[in-house]
């Protein structure tokens, strides 16, 4: 009996944005059904946990000119799972959907449904977007500052749960004899009254076969962190690095056990890329070329104003680092991205310390803060890499993206994968059949509502 974790594992497709080498000769569409069917079934063929797809629901822009290296042109998440359900048994299908602007009578229908056309495999990563900019494009117009978009996912998720508990297991009889089809003449019925939703009536979809799909969450503010650790199954992270991953699960753990939860319930991803080559430097010049790629002159300077929170176009690349300080009052400068440096002087101070001492130029810096390509190495380096992150309690897993889609993803499964689950660290079946059986987590009670209600 292996006593080893067993390493989790979601493939992820991102559209184009700056970790896609869309220009590559071998890269394929980025919207076609093809695409995501290739990745998915690649997916399912390595014993993945799930797929998973992001959310932006803007364009991203400076003045009204779209930065199209960042998430230009992607298909709505929903129907894209829907397909993927088809052409797919066993891989879970875990959509991004905001929490912000949606309502959750209608959230709690899509995802259900999801759950029911795919035999219980539907999870929803609850994200409360980025900036107010997203906001424009809806009726509300630029809607929600940051805490109230927590306040508001919260009530969100809770209202989806009831929506969701609202069908007993056995509401249906389906009695041909009798003709009896509800066996339950209060299916569906729900009311809430809370500060965000006040709502009552008849839920239409029936409970779906994981009763509660699984609950992803992405952000990580104190407030993001407490609703985490409250409500969600998994977490998609931003923390690849093993320092920074186990501070992030030893907070979130104590965090879910002041809710009372059990903190192997709540499982932890970070996004992570990889590249592989036949020997280390094969795979390291393979990973500078990407770099090298991604860092494309407008995306460092996109990047560093991000932080700057200024117009940085007169700065040379080639020159060194601005010695101006960030603008805090200015209006976000970039519309409808992250600002994932929480503290803008701080990370200008340690940029400037680095770039001084490493005698870096602005494109240099670029190149050194990257976030970079991820695990680099020949497969048996790779696999050992993502292993020890795991077995060492840096997360549970990762979400894997690879820079080249659909073909990049294969690399891995049919060179990584087997050595994984050599070691034991990997499934080499699924164990369940549903996605929550997959990862481990605990089934929703099926009769919350009829006993609470009834
Ligand atoms: C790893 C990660 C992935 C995210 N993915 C999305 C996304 O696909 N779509 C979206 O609208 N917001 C996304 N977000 C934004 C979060 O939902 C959240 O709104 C943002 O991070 C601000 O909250 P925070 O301060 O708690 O991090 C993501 C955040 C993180 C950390």
């Amino acid at each position: 009996m292996t006593t080893r974790k067993q390493i989790i594992l979601a493939a992820y497709v991102g559209g184009v944005n700056e970790h896609t080498a869309w220009e590559h000769p071998d890269a394929g569409s980025q919207i076609d059904f093809s695409t995501f069917r290739h990745v998915a079934q690649t997916a399912e063929r390595g014993r993945f946990d799930y797929f998973f797809l992001a959310e932006g629901l803007a364009l991203r822009a400076r003045d009204g000119r779209i930065f199209d290296h960042d998430i230009a042109g992607r298909p709505d998440t929903l129907p894209v799972l829907a397909a993927i359900a088809a052409v797919t048994e066993h891989l879970g299908l875990v959509g991004t959907l905001n929490a912000t602007f949606n309502e959750p009578y209608e959230l709690a229908r899509q995802i259900a449904s999801l759950d029911h056309l795919s035999g219980g495999r539907a999870g929803w990563n609850v994200v409360t977007s980025f900036d107010a900019y997203t906001g424009a494009n809806f009726r509300r117009g630029g809607f929600l500052p940051h805490a109230e978009r927590y306040v508001r996912a919260e009530e969100t998720v809770a209202t989806v749960r009831e929506l969701w508990d609202s069908w007993a297991a056995d509401a249906i009889a389906a009695d041909k004899d009798s003709g009896v089809f509800l066996r339950d003449g209060r299916a569906g019925e729900f009311s809430h009254h809370g500060s965000q939703f006040d709502i009552e009536g008849r839920f239409t979809v029936p409970r779906s076969p994981q009763g509660r799909p699984v609950i992803v969450q992405a952000g990580v503010s104190p407030q993001g962190r407490d609703f985490a650790a409250s409500t969600a199954d998994v977490i998609f992270s931003p923390y690849s690095k093993l320092a920074e991953g186990k501070a992030f699960s030893a907070d979130i753990a104590e965090r879910a056990v002041k809710f009372g939860r059990d903190p192997e319930h709540v499982k932890i991803l970070p996004s992570a890329g990889f590249v592989l080559g036949d020997t280390r430097e094969e795979a390291e010049e393979k990973a500078r070329h990407i770099l090298e790629q991604q860092l494309s002159d407008r995306t460092i300077q996109v990047t560093f104003e991000q932080v700057w929170n200024r117009d940085l176009s007169g700065y040379d690349l080639d020159g060194p680092v601005p010695d101006i300080d960030p603008d805090p009052e200015a209006p976000t400068f970039i519309q409808g991205r992250a600002f994932i440096f929480q503290d803008r002087f701080q990370t200008v101070r340690t940029w400037r310390e680095l770039a001084e001492q490493r005698g870096l130029t602005l494109r240099g810096l670029a190149h050194e803060v990257a976030r970079g390509p991820g695990y680099v190495g020949t497969p048996e380096q790779v696999a050992d890499q993502l292993d020890t992150f795991v077995q060492e309690g840096g997360a549970d897993g990762v979400v894997l993206g690879s820079h080249v889609v659909p073909s990049g993803l294969d690399e891995f499964v049919d060179r990584v994968v087997p050595l994984l689950q050599e070691r034991g660290s990997l499934r080499t079946e699924y164990s369940g059949s549903t996605l929550r059986d997959n990862l481990g987590l605990p089934l929703p009670d099926a009769a919350t509502h009829l006993a609470s209600t009834h």
